[in-house]
């Protein structure tokens, strides 16, 4: 069903890093995602013929979307607003991550085994592309909610996630080249959102926008309690969106990933990876940061992204 091919060219090899790498082509019919070898050995299978149940809610999104802002909205609205225990346990323990035990080196955990284990009603994040998920997940038909963002700040965003998390140190035009030849961790991101726009209609189904979060983040937080049945006062929602504020988000333990961040660091220093500036996971929080942080030549590269014949197919556009 699925084969692994050798991923053709040099790029990929240009932003290997000592903390991921051996990246394969993992491909189904006409669909491919690049990962570690090491998800196909031990993660691939275990993840298609998985148990799903009902009450699951998976956050499904390609990689700087928002996905921890929204992780942190979801499980808020599904359990009470329990600002202690979002306080007390740290998001990575709330709301596993069901792959990353496969993406770094040093996080060599059994992250499967976490999410399976993980007491009812679970909720699981994934980066996985839609041909990757578990079989069940078409037929017991749980809550899936996707996140999109414009692809000029989320290659910006990877890019700075991609030097602090994974220890890459190539310049900018490297990486967005990469990006865009779809030589990179989970690429190719059209078609990953493109999956998900097209079933954007079935009930179980919840597709968000990045841009919609940051210009009105109550009128998403309100579609996402309605998705989830769930019923607050308005001053429980107005609580919910200062606590999924940036600021506050920035200066929260428990879903800033300081912990990962600081284990990491330890590791570039001694892999001799030379320091670089301070960063934080909850990093800038904007809109149209790639005007900032782009030339205008990195920002044409990647405009095929933008312009892409099968977005236009199915009424699909990316908010900027
Ligand atoms: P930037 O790097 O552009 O700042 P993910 O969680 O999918 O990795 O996405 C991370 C991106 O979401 C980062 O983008 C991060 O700053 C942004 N983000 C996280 N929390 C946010 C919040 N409360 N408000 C706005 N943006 C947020």
């Amino acid at each position: 069903m699925f084969t692994v091919d050798k991923i053709e060219g040099d790029l990929i090899k240009k932003v290997d890093t000592v903390i991921t790498n051996d990246y394969v082509k993992v491909c189904a019919r006409d669909k491919f995602c690049i990962l570690p070898q090491k998800f196909v050995d031990k993660f691939l299978t275990r993840i298609k013929q998985m148990e799903v149940y009902e009450d699951d809610i998976w956050i499904v999104t390609f990689i700087k979307c928002g996905t921890t802002w929204t992780q942190e909205m979801l499980w808020m609205l599904n359990n009470n607003l329990d600002f202690e225990t979002a306080l007390s346990k740290t998001l990575a323990e709330r709301f596993p991550f069901i792959e990353i035990g496969a993406l770094m080196a040093p996080v060599d955990v059994d992250s499967f085994e976490m999410c399976s284990k993980t007491p009812r009603p679970r909720h699981i994040k994934t980066h996985l592309p839609m041909f990757l998920l578990p079989d069940k997940i078409w037929s017991v038909k749980p809550k899936i909610v996707y996140v999109a963002r414009n692809p000029k700040d989320v290659a910006v965003s990877y890019f700075h996630h991609y030097r602090h998390m994974h220890g890459y140190r190539g310049t900018m035009e490297t990486f967005l080249n990469a990006f865009a030849s779809n030589q990179i961790l989970y690429a190719p991101y059209n078609d990953h959102v493109v999956d998900f726009w097209k079933i954007r209609n079935e009930p179980n189904v919840l597709f968000l926008f990045y841009e919609d979060m940051k210009r009105n983040l109550k009128l998403e937080v309100l579609k996402a309690m309605k998705f989830l049945n769930k019923n607050y006062s308005e001053d429980e929602i107005n609580k919910l969106c200062q606590h999924l504020s940036f600021e506050s988000m920035k200066n929260n333990p428990s879903v800033n990933f300081e912990d990962l961040l600081s284990m990491l660091r330890e590791l570039h220093k001694t892999n001799g990876l030379p320091h670089i500036d301070a960063f934080n996971f909850i990093r800038k929080g904007q809109i149209g940061s790639h005007k900032e942080e782009l030339t205008e030549n990195e920002s044409k590269m990647l405009n095929a992204f933008v312009d892409d014949p099968q977005l236009k197919e199915c009424g699909f556009e990316y908010k900027f």
